[in-house]
Parts: structure tokens; sequence; C-alpha cells
């Protein structure tokens, strides 16, 4: 009977940690109307030139700019309907971030995370405009990245290497300069998924396996997190003037991120002051009139506004932005018809592949690769992370026997396209699965790169074993190599497709392919082990850390398609390493504290993930508990040495901090909606089958929308002050484009010297990070870096500078940024680690 009981007792409280409680849900609150478009910032023309367009619009003709066609049924992974009459063809939006998916002829760029490990601004910004030059040249209008979200709350996160890092001021910079890459190349970009998209298990309602009636989970998090940590990088995008943004799949604090009036009205365009358009991600929208009441303005599934409800200037404001995006770019100037379709490789095909329609030349395989080769290959090198060197690196190049091991070093048996969306891990990693991936045009796997280079030195032999199975030719092979590189990798992807029983997030961090067998043979019988890891984030590598005849350790991420060109650069000292790991490298999962939610614990009912952590994900957490990792954020090795010194701070004299204050304009409205029975499809026409058409089907508005709730009061259904176009009041954070500009006022001015010390020329990554000194604040917080060059002995004065927003907390309260009267510290090193320069921030509290 005792045994019995002290069962019931263990299953309670198992039931109690597991389970949420319903009523004391995560709640988001309203806020309504949504913001019209002002023109605000350096959108003044591209909204005069939408105002002119759009006001000759009728009203089928708006929402067709508002709506998808449907899946399937264009050329691109959307497009909206057109405008014949003024000769308008509508929106052809591809993904993806790292390239023009589902097509021939385009380049399979570095990822983000790649990106961001070179730590380079510029380098961001040309992948940026080379990716952007690829997607207009192949007749797209929204290229559909990049990536703040997932920003990485969790290493094991599906889609973190689509995005950069988990720190927001270094994502918020990465995200800027990309986005201006992309949108000077003429195409409008799309930063996504907005917001505290962090997971793959349950981003959908019924996504996981054996969980098919669960909704989507509800990712929960405080005002003062989502403002310091999650919404920061969107502030950056929206200041670099991003044309649109994709709301997320999963709910906000229980409300779906496309129809949360919260994180659409308030945070992205009023205190954000976003010009530009959301759109949906594809079949995010969750319901009709209450998104576009919310502030979504394109969907993917088209929709009915006619019955009254959605008031005309939200058609017209959602059709403003659309179009002010289109000009604000430059579609006018660069647009050319989609030469290309996403559904066959063949020249001929259908039109609208869902309806099987329309058949006629739909691929035009036009080349747009340009020299994009050579600039990939070069943040290939730049990205790479030497994480451990005892003397091994560079490789000399007299070394007489060269062995490679391992599955990783070599090619798919299938091409390096034969699955679907890349969604298998055979051969070499080079980038991870989902809708992020291109097509490659070509891999270079290491085995090839390694045995060329080999070759043209026309000193040694080199020998490959890619069968991780071959372990006793591993064996033999390497007691008598000189030199062993043996690989490994770590995928992950997107959650409609699972590899290996990881659906889209990683189910552990250690290494796929058996590779750690691979490893551990090889480095048994080789005293010279070289260990190149390709992973879609950190993996658990302190063993190989500590092990005597591990002599390095590279990172080389998902570099794309110049992979081993970009590693043997590296390995040979063509370039010398000057990666920096944008995430920490912990030594077990648990580290890291944000686990990510695999099974429901809300019943029937979402998920509940509650953000409790708060703003302390990756290095933050780590410094915080005192852990520590195997490898910090920020750190990499070099061939060469640097010293930092001489940091100075200055204070500038700043203005006040002044909150924005006053009153929008009204709604404006452009006019053009007549009668209803205008709205009906035309006599005679003929309808390909599944197409969405901003039609209605006959005059009698109840039965053509199909609402349960036409003909009830408006007011049953519609939120208070939804449809209230009168002026608005001006949030105080808010007032520009990124927020109140006097965020961006210069406080300080930093500089410090950077010297290279040692005998060959290198790069250094100086980074600035600050305390903001309250208890809850992270022991430091990145603010700003740059990768600088130079040649032995050479130094160079790095100038940096902290704005109001880097010294300022958000305060829930008065709903502003403040500047707290805890005492300052700013450091300056070369990781987040390795600090050695300190200083005091004179005291400047509001
Ligand atoms: C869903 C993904 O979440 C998003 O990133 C992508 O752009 C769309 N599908 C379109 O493929």
């Amino acid at each position: 009977m005792g045994f019995w009981c002290s069962e019931v007792v263990i299953a309670v409280v198992i039931a109690a940690l597991s389970t949420v409680n319903a009523q004391n849900l995560a709640y988001s609150p309203p806020f309504y109307p949504s913001p019209w478009m002002s023109g605000n910032g350096d959108w003044a023309e591209a909204h005069e030139k939408a105002v002119q367009f759009v006001s000759q619009l009728t009203l089928p003709e708006k929402v067709n700019l508002t709506s998808g066609v449907g899946w399937m049924q264009g050329n691109c992974v959307g497009n909206t309907g057109s405008i014949p009459r003024l000769n308008f063809p509508g929106f052809c939006m591809q993904d993806s971030p790292l390239g023009v998916r589902f097509t021939d002829y385009v380049s399979a760029f570095p990822a983000g995370v790649n990106t961001a490990a070179t730590w380079d601004k510029r380098l961001a910004y040309q992948r940026g405009n080379a990716m952007g030059n690829e997607h207009r040249n192949k007749g797209v209008d929204v290229q559909l990245g990049p990536v703040a979200g997932p920003l990485g709350r969790s290493p094991d996160g599906g889609r973190d290497w689509e995005g950069f890092s988990p720190d927001p001021v270094f994502t918020g910079a990465m995200m800027a300069a990309t986005i201006k890459g992309i949108q000077d190349a003429g195409v409008i970009a799309c930063a996504k998924h907005y917001i505290l998209n962090e997971q793959e298990y349950f981003r959908q309602p019924g996504s996981v396996t054996g969980y098919e009636n669960i909704p989507a989970e509800s990712s929960n998090a405080d005002d003062k997190t989502l403002h310091e940590l999650y919404l920061w990088p969107f502030a950056d995008a929206v200041r670099a003037g991003v044309g649109s943004i994709m709301c997320s799949y999963e709910q906000i604090n229980n409300s779906y991120g496309c129809s949360n009036a919260y994180t659409l009205n308030k945070l992205l365009k009023s205190e954000l002051d976003f010009q530009g358009f959301v759109t949906s991600d594809w079949w995010a929208q969750q319901s009709g009139v209450g998104t576009a009441l919310a502030g979504l303005d394109m969907t993917m599934a088209g929709d009915t506004v006619l019955n009254g409800t959605v008031p005309e200037w939200r058609i017209d404001d959602m059709a403003v932005r659309i179009m002010a995006a289109y000009y604000k770019v430059g579609r006018d100037r660069y647009w050319i018809p989609t030469n290309f379709n996403s559904w066959t490789n063949s020249t001929f095909g259908p039109q609208h592949a869902l309806a099987n329609m329309s058949y006629g030349q739909v691929n035009y395989h036009v080349n747009v690769q340009a020299n994009h080769g050579e600039l990939i290959r070069q943040i290939g090198s730049s990205s790479i992370v030497l994480l451990k060197n005892n003397g091994a690196l560079p490789l000399t190049g007299h070394e007489v026997f060269t062995g490679i091991f391992g599955e990783d070093a070599g090619a798919n048996p299938g091409g390096p396209n034969a699955c679907a969306d890349r969604s298998c891990d055979n051969g070499t990693l080079a980038m991870g699965w989902g809708s992020g991936t291109a097509q490659f045009p070509y891999l270079i796997t290491p085995e090839e790169a390694i045995q060329t280079k080999v070759q043209s030195l026309g000193t040694g032999t080199v020998q490959a074993i890619t069968d991780n199975n071959a372990l006793s030719q591993m064996a033999e092979v390497a007691s008598r190599a000189s030199v062993c590189l043996v690989f490994g990798n770590a995928d992950s992807g997107e959650g409609y497709l699972t590899i290996d029983g990881n659906e889209g997030d990683r189910k552990n961090l250690t290494l796929w392919q058996g590779a750690d067998q691979v490893i551990e043979q090889v480095s048994a019988h080789c005293n010279n082990t070289i260990l190149v890891l390709h992973t879609a984030g950190p993996v658990i590598v302190s063993d190989w850390d500590n092990h005597p005849n591990i002599t390095a350790i590279l990172w080389a991420g998902l570099p794309g398609q110049e992979s081993g060109n970009s590693l043997v650069d590296v390995l040979y000292g063509d370039v010398n390493p000057g990666g920096k790991s944008p995430f920490t490298w912990g030594k077990k999962l648990e580290d890291w504290g944000t686990p990510i939610l695999t099974k429901p614990n809300n019943g029937a009912g979402a998920p509940q993930i509650d953000y409790s952590e708060g703003i302390f994900i990756d290095y933050r957490k780590f410094d915080r508990d005192n852990i520590t990792p195997t490898y910090e954020f920020g750190f990499g090795l070099s061939y060469t040495t640097f010293e930092i010194s001489d940091l100075c701070v200055e204070p500038i004299n700043a203005p006040p901090y002044v909150p924005s204050n006053g009153m929008t304009k009204a709604a404006p409205s452009l006019g053009n909606y007549t009668s209803p029975s205008d709205y009906v499809f035309p006599d005679g026409f003929s309808r390909i089958p599944e197409y969405v058409y901003p039609w209605i089907n006959s005059t009698d508005l109840k039965a053509s929308s199909g609402d349960p709730r036409y003909g009830l009061p408006s007011n049953s259904y519609i939120p208070p002050g939804a449809t209230d176009g009168s002026p608005q009041l001006i949030l105080g954070a808010g007032g520009a484009p990124g927020g109140n500009p006097g965020l961006y006022e210069e406080m300080y001015t930093i500089t410090a010297t950077v010297k290279n010390t040692g005998e060959v020329a290198g790069d250094e990554v100086p980074q600035l990070y600050i305390c903001l000194g309250a208890p809850d604040d992270p022991k430091v917080a990145l603010r700003d870096f740059d990768r600088i060059s130079l040649e032995p002995g050479e130094e160079k004065i790095w100038n940096t500078a902290l704005t109001r927003r880097d010294v300022s907390n958000w305060d829930p309260v008065t709903q502003n940024w403040v500047i707290s009267k805890y005492p300052k510290t700013v450091y300056v090193g070369n990781s987040s680690r390795k600090l050695p320069l300190k200083a005091e921030l004179p005291l400047y509290a509001d």
C-alpha cells in the first residue's frame, strides 16, 4: 500500500512539472488600429509613387496585390495576382536566404551561420548583393530572407543555421548588411520569421508525428525579453529599410504570429515604424478579417474583405505598403519577367503546376552565377574557425602522406542535389535542409580539393577513405599517414522533412554518419589528426579538444558550393583563419538550459514554451551560471598573434533623449470602392482550378464570404478600435523606422589599437562588450565588432561608438528605453571571455 501511495505522489509531481497552468496562460494584449504607412524615414518618394499607383486600382486589383494565387499556381514559391489593366505582372516571392531555390544555374552561397562566422559586415553585404543580383536576374521580386528568427535560443534548433547568431546585436548587424546588399541589387528583402520562431517542433498545428491534433506552440516571452533580445535584430532590419517582413507560424503569448496585434501593430508598425509590408509565412494565416486588422498585409491564402468589417483604408494601406517596397528598391527599373519555374526542371511544362494547365516554356535556364564562386570561396575560407591548433596547421605542403577520412569529406553518391531540399546527409555537408536551400551548381568536396592540392604540390601521396564503416582500412592508412584529416558533420533543417528521426530540430548535439567512431579510430592510430567539422551549429567536442593526438580542430560550418576550396585555402595557409565562433560550444546540451520542447505540455491545448530564461541565452547564460564552455562565443585562433591595447572611451555630448510624441495623420482612403456587383467574377470567365482569384461568387456577401459571423454586429467580433482611422498617438519609443532616432545617437566614441605581433599577415576581430550593471544584466553583452587585416608588425586603430540604445535597457513600465543608474563597464578583446581591456563608462543617467 505504501509503495502504491508513493507511486501516485510521483505521478502527480511529474504531471505538475510537465503541464502548464491553463488558467494562467501568457497573454498578448490587443493593439488597434493597424498603423497606416506614413512615408517616414527615406520612404517618402516610394510612398508617393505607391499612393499614385494604388489610387488607380479597383478593389479586386488591390486584393490581387495582397493575396497569393495559391501554391504551385505560379512560377515561384509565392505569386500574387496581377493587374493586367495596368500591365502589372504581380509579385514573385522566392526562397531562400542562401540563394535562389528550386532552379538551375544559380549559386549555392554559404549559409547565414557561416556569414556570421566571418564577423565581416562587408562580406555580409557582398553576399547579400550577389544573392540579390541572382534573384533579380531570375525575375524574382522578393527574396525570402534573411533570417533573424530563429535567433538561436536553442543550439539544436533546426533552422538556426539559416540565420546568423544567438547574439541580437551581432545578428542585427548581419541582417542590416545583408538587407542593404539584397535591396541595392533591386530586389525586396524579406526579414523572417517574425518573431519567437525558435523551434521546429510544434511550430505549426499538427506538425509533429504522433501529435497531429495539437495546435501550434505558444512562445511566451515578457516585454523586456522581446525588446532586448528577439526584436532587436528586426529593429536593425527595419532601420536598414527592409521592404517586407514574414510573420511566423507559431503563437506568441497565445496569439498566432500572423494575427498578433501586439507584435505586428504595436511593436513592428508603431514602435519600429515599419513602412513595408508584412507577408504571412506559407499558410500561417489563421483567420481572415482578424489578421488584416492585426497588421498582416499579404497572404498566401487570399481572403474576402467585402463585408465591410475590414475598413477600406486598411486595404489601401496593405496595397500601398506592398507597392512602396516595390518602388523603394527600384523594381520599376529592374523588373524582368520570371524566367524559371519552381515546380519542374524541364524547359516545358504547365504554367499552373497544381492545376496542370497552360503548357508552354517555363524554364529559360538563365545562368545568373556571374563570378560569385570567388566570393563564395572567400566567405567560406573567412568563415572557418580554428578552434584548436597545436602547431599542426598550416600544413607545409611537404607532407609525404596525407590521409583523408570520413564520409563528410566525399561526394554524395546521388549527386549534390540528390535529395529534395537537401533532405539527406550523404557525403559532405555544405547546407542544411528545408526551404532555406538552393540547388548546388557544383559542390567542391574536401576530398577533391585536397587531392588536387597535393597533386599540384607534387610532394606526396594522398589517400581518402570516405566509407565510415571501413574502420580497419582507416586504421591501416592512419598509422602510415603524416597527417590525418578527419571529417564529421551534423545536419539540421526545416520541420516538414525528417532525417533519421530529426524532425528539423536536432535530437542531440553529437556528430552524424558515425563520425565519432571514425575520429576515435583515426586518432588512435595517427598522432597528427586534424578534425574538420561541417555542422549546422555547436556539437559536443570536449573529448576531441582534450585528445593529445588531435592536433587541430576546424569548424567549417555550411560553406556552400566551394566547400573544399575554402578549406584548402586555410589548411595550407593561403588564407590565415580569422573566423570566430558565432555561438557557444558547451560540453552538454543542458549547459544551454533552453531545450527544444518535443512533447505537448498543455494537454490538447497549445504547448506552452516559456522563455523564462529571459535574455540569458547562449554565452549570457554560460557566463551567468559560470559554466565553462569548450569554446566561447567570439573565439577563434589564427596563424599569427595579435595584441589589443590602448582602450580609450570618450563621452560625446549627445542631446537628451526625447520620447516621440504627437499624433499621426488620419488614415488616407484611396477610394474606388463601388458596389459588390463590380466584384463578382466577370461573365464567361474560365477559372483555373484551385487558383485564388480576387473576385467573389455572388453579390450575396453572406454566401460569398462563407463567414458564419456575417450579419452579426461587427463589435461582437471586431476588437475595439480596430476600424478607427482617426489620427493615432505616436509611441515614445517610436517615431521613425527602427524606433526613436535618439536611440541611434552616438553617446561614446571608443578606440583601441590592434597589432599583428606575429610573423604572417592575418585578420583580427576586435570585439566591444558592455556590462550595463544591473543585477539582472548579462555579465557582458556584445555591442560592436570589426574584422581588420594586418601585415606582420602592423597596427591599426579601431574606431567604434556606443549609441543610446547600446547603453539602455527596455523599461516595460514607461514603455521606452532608459539608461539605468547602475555603473557601466565596457570591455574590448577578441572573444566573449578574452577581454583584456576594460573601462568604466562615465555616468549618464536619464
Ligand atoms: C515556410 C518557411 O517557414 C519559410 O521560411 C519559407 O519562406 C516558406 N515556407 C516558403 O517556402
